[in-house]
């Protein structure tokens, strides 16, 4: 019997396509060029299965292009590039990868927390462009974090791991989640609503996945509450914020600054956000450790092979 087809939209860990390989004629779009729509349209047309990434559109025209599909498994626990409801429509189930990627966005929220209170990316720049000539009393002042306040914007497995680092930073807690069980919450942290959470909190860190409800959730309304000293981290989903208000804001130092991962529409920077020193920008590398990534790779072959098999996956989301 023939295996049944697997494409692959990118290269991933060799250890997870070592285990597709088991079970699937594996068919990996390996070049470091992106997927042209056209090709990706063909290459789907014969596949039973899917693994793609977050920056693949798995809209109705590419699940109709697919007649024998029965599993899209994305390499990510967000899935908003997933038409899921059609999917679910045409009994393809859709899979994701939640919980391997949980302490390493957060240690990623932290680390871009603590380069913005402490202004780590301008002081490297400054030695680097040999302008340190000794030490001083007015030098890069950045921020305290210990003993300040942290506002977490959606409390799922990523919003707490970052609330347990702040306990160690001797921090208050406040967060907002309309979804969330404040009984299923330590109960030192404060539920808050979202004004309230950009009048107090010293730093705020969004983690809600990317919905109707939360595109914009953060825009010039919020920042108008937000103080001169406020940072904001965003290592979610770039549309949560709406980035023209967001440059606004840094730029007439309405807030201190912020650490952004995402943006509103990648790959684009703009070039507004380029030019500010108040913000440090990554390439949406939130879950990328060596680690992580493979045990993402990993789960994201088991869901796509167990949905084959026709067993429950270890994550599907519909
Ligand atoms: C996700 O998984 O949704 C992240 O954005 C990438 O790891």
């Amino acid at each position: 019997m023939p295996k049944p087809k697997i494409f692959v939209t990118r290269n991933i860990p060799q250890p997870a396509l070592d285990r597709l390989e088991e079970v699937f004629d594996v068919s990996v779009h390996a070049s470091g060029a992106s997927l042209g729509r056209e090709e990706f349209l063909r290459a789907v047309e014969d596949a039973d299965a899917l693994l793609c990434l977050l920056t693949d559109s798995i809209d109705k025209e590419l699940l109709d292009a697919a007649p024998k599909l029965k599993c899209v498994s994305n390499l990510a626990v967000g899935y908003n590039n997933i038409d899921v409801r059609y999917a679910t429509q045409k009994g393809i189930a859709v899979c994701n990868t939640p919980g391997v990627l949980t302490e390493t966005t957060a240690d990623l929220a932290w680390a871009l927390l603590m380069a913005c209170a402490r202004r780590l990316v301008e002081a490297d720049k400054y030695v680097r462009e040999s302008r340190f000539d000794g030490w001083g009393p007015l030098l890069m002042l950045g921020v305290d974090v210990h003993g300040k306040t942290l506002g977490v914007i959606g409390m799922g497995r990523i919003g707490r791991a970052v609330a347990r680092r702040a306990e160690g930073f001797g921090m208050r807690v406040l967060w907002f989640d309309p979804k969330a069980d404040p009984g299923s919450m330590p109960p030192e942290y404060e539920r808050t609503d979202l004004e309230n959470l950009c009048l107090q909190a010293d730093f705020i860190s969004i983690h809600a996945p990317l919905t109707s409800d939360t595109r914009h959730l953060i825009g010039a309304q919020q920042f108008a509450l937000m103080g001169p000293k406020t940072i904001l981290v965003n290592t979610a989903r770039g549309p949560i914020v709406d980035e023209t208000a967001l440059i606004k804001a840094l730029q007439e130092k309405k807030i201190a600054a912020a650490g952004l991962d995402v943006y509103e529409r990648e790959p684009e920077v703009p070039a507004e956000l380029l030019a500010l020193d108040n913000a440090v920008l990554l390439p949406h590398i939130g879950s990328a450790s060596i680690e992580t990534r493979t045990q993402m790779a990993l789960m994201a072959a088991e869901n796509a092979i167990a949905v084959i098999n026709g067993q429950e996956p270890p994550a599907r989301v519909n």
